[in-house]
């Protein structure tokens, strides 16, 4: 391997490898080794662009020596037995998320890539984000207090369309509607960023979830419509409040989970904010100001080379698979807890 380039092997060349396609060209450490995808049209368009072989067949990937990782951008289902896949063939792997859609699924991977010495990524981009840091040093600092509670919302009115092609219609397929392919809905598929983002910031872990959801206005299988309430091992209350078909969506409220201390509030947006009872380092009391932050958005690039930085000095990767698992414990618990109609604990 190049000592200062990671060279990845793309699998799954639909929606979100367009993106994260431009994020490892725009890498410094990172470049297009391959690309692989069952579908050849899907192929056609990035092979020419950014000038790298494409092929349809997995194990050309794996056998590939100039392949140092590889990321995984499939239908959930298929995360865990590619990714284990690629530990096998020696090949380091960043995966999207969700890890998997199974936690057995999620610990046979984790425990490939360790037996097989190579790193495993989760492809989230809190992490990476200066904002989400800014937000995370101060509660490390205890400017808001202790936290005492958690809200996230994700209300989202997805097109009709999105079921069958996502956002961009760039792959005609309905593995987002199956709850076998897809693991679930809105909460698995959307809501799990803000469960990592919100346990990276603030370090809680979650004990005990209970779920009321439902398909109450899409026909699919996957649910539309779900509420989740959380106790976290510190005592704090969670809720979601997520939706799929959701008219109207927030209305004004300013989107990002929201952080609820004794002596304060964050809200993890875009530009986080904050509100404090006490003065601190020149913030004004009772009053919500942006949080100051500088260096680099939580975005592909940004993820990407940090991922290969991982690699390039062996040091354990910003997301571990440990992260992703963890994530997806919430998850997993909520789902069982609104099947069988009670709270879930959380070992
Ligand atoms: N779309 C987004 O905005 C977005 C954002 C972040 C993360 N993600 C995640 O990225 C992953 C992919 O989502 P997407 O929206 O790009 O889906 P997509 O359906 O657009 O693309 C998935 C691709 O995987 C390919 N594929 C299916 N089976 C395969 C196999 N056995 N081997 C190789 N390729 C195979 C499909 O042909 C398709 O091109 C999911 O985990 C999703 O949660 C999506």
């Amino acid at each position: 391997m190049p000592k200062d380039t990671v060279r990845f092997g793309v699998i799954g060349c639909g929606e979100i490898a367009v993106q994260t396609c431009q994020g490892i060209a725009a890498a410094p450490n990172a470049e297009i080794a391959m690309l692989m995808d069952a579908r050849p049209e899907v192929l056609r368009d990035l092979g020419e662009f950014y000038g790298a072989p494409t092929t349809t067949n997995l194990d050309e990937v794996l056998a590939n020596p100039e392949v140092d990782a590889v990321y995984i951008a499939t239908p959930h289902y298929l995360h865990a037995p590619i990714g284990i896949r690629a530990a096998q063939a020696g090949k380091h792997v960043l995966v999207e998320k969700p890890i998997a859609t199974t936690l057995e699924d999620a610990d046979a991977l984790i425990a490939e890539c360790r037996k097989q010495g190579v790193k495993l990524g989760v492809a989230f981009l809190a992490q990476g984000d200066a904002a989400m840091n800014a937000a995370r040093d101060l509660i490390r600092a205890g400017v808001i207090g202790q936290i005492i509670a958690v809200r996230i919302m994700a209300l989202g009115d997805k097109p009709d369309t999105y079921w069958h092609g996502g956002y961009t219609q760039r792959v005609h397929t309905d593995w987002r509607t199956r709850k076998d392919q897809s693991g679930g809905g809105i909460l698995i598929m959307n809501v799990v960023h803000d469960l990592n983002t919100v346990r990276y910031v603030t370090g809680l872990e979650v004990k005990r979830v209970y779920a009321e959801y439902d398909t109450l206005a899409t026909p699919v299988e996957v649910e539309d419509v779900i509420g989740v309430v959380m106790r976290y091992t510190n005592g704090a209350i969670g809720v979601i409040q997520a939706g799929s078909r959701m008219r109207g969506r927030a209305h004004q409220d300013v989107p990002g989970p929201r952080i609820y201390g004794t002596k304060g509030q964050i809200i993890l947006a875009d530009k986080p904010l904050i509100y404090l009872v006490e003065p601190f380092e020149g913030m004004m009391p009772n009053t919500w100001a942006e949080i100051p932050f500088s260096g680099p958005a939580g975005d592909r690039a940004t993820m990407i080379t940090r991922f290969a930085e991982a690699i390039l000095n062996d040091t354990e990767p910003p997301v571990s698979g440990l992260d992703g698992r963890k994530a997806l414990e919430i998850i997993v618990a909520a789902y069982r807890s609104g099947e069988i109609g009670q709270p879930v604990e959380i070992a």
